[in-house]
């Protein structure tokens, strides 16, 4: 790496600090600071270094992953949401907040971006250094770094050989680094604990798990609430899924409400109710230690699946539907519709086939399984033929994963006729929540 120093320095590397007694007002902060005992900062608190990054998006069109434009720092104006996330953390634990700041050329390539990388990390693992010196123990760093500032994150990790405490990858940088050497990008070996929230693994984003836990929101690629036309809205085609795992990572911070990975092999094998919990309580985004998990040594790939709502606090309850049906000669299609007064309803369309007759799907929804008032299925068949009655064995749905027993809610032996939607109320009172 010491041959990027060597081309000489273009970047700027500059770093603010926020701690409880400056939440609003970021000081700028360097070893300078520390010697002359003008700094908020504590060294016998952790440390969060949070790696800003925000995304200049290209005038026209759609950027293809060999050549647009990289994120980039919006030049001379701080992201809001680097305030955002400071003050969330600040919330949550009395640390102090380092944020990263550099400043480049506005518009590289790509591979002088991931090049530029290694240099900031080693400007950052110059800070660490002295901190360490200041006495700042390498376990008490956390570094949270979006998008290409996980990957920087990982290169500091490297070079303290794994030692620092912690890193949270925010949808980690994808493009050019899926098929990288560990080395190359963020991965377990580079710090005691290593996370990732995976939310544009399709673009922006990396597929791959990268840490001991790996939380896929919505299968990873593309969130509620994002456009999915470029027509509509440049925000949401280009970078909102990318951006959502910041947005809920915050969120998380805020502790409204648990946001709970479920370990499964796949998102098809999580969405068809597969996997419904863990031993003990499953892994949750934040900033409990090891995300909860609570294996020794941990897991090297630990994918976790969680769906989301598409606003904050993001966090959604996952009912599992269980549908039997009575063999059926023409494959069909049944919409399940779950309602609870003052919320969105939630649907799901099922394809019925012919050589099967028990159906599982987890769905979102916005409130427990015991705030569900109603339950509709509809006879949503092909609209070219005439698609028979459905005869239902059963309907079933339950949560997970579950506090304690909690019985699924059943209806059986129901006849769903086409342009005629079943209805079930519900009558249940909510304890224990
Ligand atoms: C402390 O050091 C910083 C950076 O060198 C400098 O800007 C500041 O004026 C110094 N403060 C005092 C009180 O010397
Ligand atoms: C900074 O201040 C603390 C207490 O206020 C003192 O113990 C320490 O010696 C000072 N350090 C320097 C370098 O002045
Ligand atoms: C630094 O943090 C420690 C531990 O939280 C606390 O006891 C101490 O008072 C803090 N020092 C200052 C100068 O705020
Ligand atoms: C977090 O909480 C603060 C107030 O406590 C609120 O202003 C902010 O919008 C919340 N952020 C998210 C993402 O929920």
């Amino acid at each position: 790496w010491l041959q990027y120093r060597q081309q000489g320095s273009k970047l700027q590397v500059q770093y603010l600090l926020l701690t409880r007694k400056n939440t609003d007002c970021a000081s700028l902060f360097s070893q300078d600071f520390l010697n002359n005992n003008t700094s908020y900062f504590n060294s016998s608190q952790p440390t969060k270094i949070i790696l800003s990054f925000s995304i200049s998006l290209p005038p026209s069109q759609p950027p293809s992953t060999s050549t647009f434009l990289p994120p980039s720092l919006a030049l001379g104006s701080k992201p809001s949401w680097v305030k955002q996330l400071a003050q969330a953390l600040l919330q949550v634990q009395d640390a102090n907040v380092v944020v990263v700041d550099w400043v480049y050329g506005a518009s590289l390539a790509y591979h002088m971006v991931v090049e530029n990388c290694k240099e900031v990390a080693i400007q950052i693992s110059v800070l660490v250094n002295q901190l360490q010196n200041y006495g700042c123990k390498l376990e008490s760093f956390h570094f949270i770094g979006v998008s290409l500032g996980a990957h920087v994150s990982g290169f500091v990790g490297t070079l303290f050989k794994g030692k620092i405490g912690r890193i949270t990858g925010l949808d980690p940088a994808g493009p050019m680094f899926k098929r990288a050497d560990t080395f190359d990008r963020l991965d377990p070996s580079d710090a005691l604990f290593v996370e990732a929230i995976h939310t544009d693994s399709d673009y922006f984003g990396i597929s791959i798990p990268v840490g001991h836990a790996d939380f896929f929101l919505n299968g990873g690629m593309d969130q509620a609430g994002c456009s999915r036309s470029r027509f509509l809205s440049m925000y949401g085609y280009v970078i909102c899924d990318h951006m959502r795992a910041l947005h809920v990572y915050i969120s998380a911070l805020n502790g409204t409400c648990p946001l709970t990975g479920i370990p499964c092999s796949s998102y098809e094998d999580f969405l068809k109710g597969r996997c419904l919990g863990c031993p003990g309580r499953c892994p949750r985004i934040g900033l409990l230690e090891n995300s909860g998990l609570t294996v020794s040594p941990l897991p090297q790939q630990n994918k976790l699946f969680l769906l989301t709502t598409s606003a904050p606090p993001f966090c959604a309850h996952h009912i599992l539907v269980q549908l039997e049906v009575f063999l059926l000669d023409k494959s069909a299609e049944v919409q399940v519709i779950l309602r609870t007064g003052g919320h969105p309803e939630t649907e799901q369309r099922l394809r019925l086939q012919t050589d099967s007759t028990v159906y599982r799907r987890v769905i979102a929804h916005p409130v427990p399984l015991c705030e569900i008032d109603s339950i509709q299925l509809k006879n949503t068949g092909a609209r070219f033929y005439r698609q028979g009655d459905i005869h239902v064995v059963y309907v079933c749905i339950s949560e997970f994963p579950s506090i304690g027993e909690v019985e699924p809610l059943c209806v059986k032996k129901i006849d769903v006729r086409r342009g005629s939607p079943w209805n079930h109320d519900f009558v249940q009172l909510c304890d224990n929540y």
